[in-house]
């Protein structure tokens, strides 16, 4: 069949460390497809945590395409890792209300994470000590290792008849690292309920239809439907192009739909970049605009919620101390870790990397979430520019806009703008926008080149206004 030139796949992708609200901008492009049209991840794993208000209920999506609700078919792509039992779990949060089983395909290039990938992951940050990443624990990283180490077992490989048997072998060898290298003590009793989950989750797996990425896509795409990348994580936490070594273990980028889907570039459209209306960060690594830096890293790392807000039950949002501001914009945008309930750390927008995660995806839309959250703020700051002081070039301090290829131990100062903030709620304007608002967002795209194509106003799918400036 000759190929649809015109048909591509629109990838949805974070422009920042994640959590910029992609679950709900899919699920928002899912309503208007149909049962022929796709949505695919095609990286990552449960390391992600994707939030979808749904007919007045919370679901946090962590394997399960965002776009679930919808009518399009979903599929679980070969760049992924998958922990079956997980899995298994998050499909009978929703398969009673939404009967889904029917629309979902999984890669059988997908690998599988095992048991031991969870404690090698966990004991393995614990080992590292200040060096740890602040990984969610999922076993991303060991089970990514194992791909590229030529060790991983995948989808496909539990329909085999030496399954189990390499199962085993791939467990031994990696209990000895927990034990001969970790010094890690495993509890029996435990582990045998974590295998018995494993195989559980393995027999779910098989009733499932297992299908190769690059056929469903490319059939889809050849049928003239629409094929949605649903993105996990967020582009500063690519593996190779993110802050190193403070990412996760996969490409997140657009380019990793390529990979992740088995498609060619040329069939890969322009993507449809989200970031909030500031940044926010959870584990560690170098964050050029938080606010309190060093401080409230330190913060978001040892501090549970509870505690934070026992310690600052009314956090001032115009504090003239940064790190109070930083708690209160975390309280207003209830920027808790949807996966590890951990602290997210906050900040201003960043242009200097919000631009590179633009280009680097081919970002031509752009979504700004979360702008109801500076509601209250007298001004909002904006980082335009880094000073960077380069020994390379004589210590002398230089602006730029430019992407550090190490940010963590760059010497950089940002250079901020200031914006006035709008009176009351963003909500009072119904579906138009302050003109403070409409000042900020158009600098927002002189600056950064591209088109904003809505505005998240809430978390709920309704929570928008479309572009009409
Ligand atoms: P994802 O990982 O990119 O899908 O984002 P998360 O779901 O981890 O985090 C985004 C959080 O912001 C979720 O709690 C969403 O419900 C919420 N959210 C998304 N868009 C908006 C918005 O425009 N305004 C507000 N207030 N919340 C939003
Ligand atoms: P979504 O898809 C935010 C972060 C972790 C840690 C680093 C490595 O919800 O945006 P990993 O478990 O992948 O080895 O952790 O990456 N991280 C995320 N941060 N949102 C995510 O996903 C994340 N997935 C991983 O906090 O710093
Ligand atoms: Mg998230």
């Amino acid at each position: 069949m000759a190929l649809k030139e015109n048909s591509k796949i629109t990838p949805v992708i974070g422009l920042q460390w994640g959590d910029e609200g992609k679950g709900k901008g899919v699920a928002r492009i899912a309503s208007s497809l149909s049962k022929n049209d796709l949505i695919a991840r095609f990286q990552g794993g449960n390391n992600a945590g994707h939030t979808i208000w749904h007919k007045n209920k919370c679901y946090v999506f962590k394997l399960i395409p965002s776009g679930v609700f919808g009518k399009a078919q979903i599929h679980l792509g070969a760049g992924m890792v998958i922990d079956p039992f997980a899995f298994k779990k998050e499909t009978l949060t929703i398969s009673k209300e939404t009967p889904f089983l029917k629309r979902i395909s999984v890669s059988p290039h997908a690998v599988l994470v095992i048991p031991t990938h969870l404690l090698l992951d966990s004991i393995g940050e614990l080992k590292k000590g200040n060096n740890k990443i602040g990984s969610t624990g999922r076993g991303i990283g060991p089970a990514y290792t194992d791909l590229v180490g030529r060790n991983a077992l995948r989808v496909g490989d539990i329909f085999q008849n030496d399954f189990q048997k390499r199962y085993k072998l791939l467990t031994e060898q990696h209990k000895k690292i927990l034990v001969n290298i970790y010094n890690y003590k495993i509890d029996a009793r435990e582990f045998k309920d974590k295998e018995k989950n494993f195989f559980l989750g393995v027999k779910f797996l098989k009733t499932l239809l297992i299908i190769n990425s690059e056929k469903i896509v490319s059939e889809t795409l050849n049928r003239g439907n629409k094929v949605i990348a649903e993105g996990a994580q967020g582009t500063l936490l690519d593996v190779r192009f993110g802050n190193y070594p403070f990412v996760t273990s996969s490409h997140t980028i657009a380019s990793g739909v390529g990979t992740g889907l088995g498609v060619s570039p040329v069939k890969i459209g322009g993507a449809i970049g989200i970031f909030k209306a500031y940044v926010t960060k959870v584990g560690e690594g170098p964050f050029p605009t938080e606010l309190g830096g060093e401080k409230s890293a330190v913060w978001c790392r040892d501090k549970k919620f509870v505690y934070e807000k026992e310690i600052f039950p009314n956090p001032n949002l115009n504090s003239k101390d940064e790190f109070e501001q930083g708690i209160a914009l975390r309280k207003a945008g209830n920027e808790i870790g949807a996966v590890t309930g951990r602290l997210r750390r906050t900040g201003w927008l960043d242009i200097p990397l919000l631009n590179f995660a633009i280009k680097i995806n081919n970002a031509t839309d752009l979504v700004m979430t979360k702008l109801d959250v500076l509601d209250g703020l007298k001004n909002l700051k904006v980082c335009t520019h880094y000073i960077v002081n380069s020994p390379r070039q004589g210590g002398v301090n230089k602006k730029t806009q430019e992407i550090l290829f190490d940010l963590a131990r760059a010497k950089i100062k940002c250079v901020y703008k200031s914006f006035p903030v709008w009176k009351g709620k963003l909500s009072d304007y119904g579906k138009k926008l302050p003109s403070e608002a409409l000042t900020y967002i158009k600098f927002l795209e002189k600056t950064l080149g591209a088109k904003i194509i809505y505005i998240g106003t809430g978390p709920e799918e309704h929570h928008v206004v479309e572009r009409y400036w």
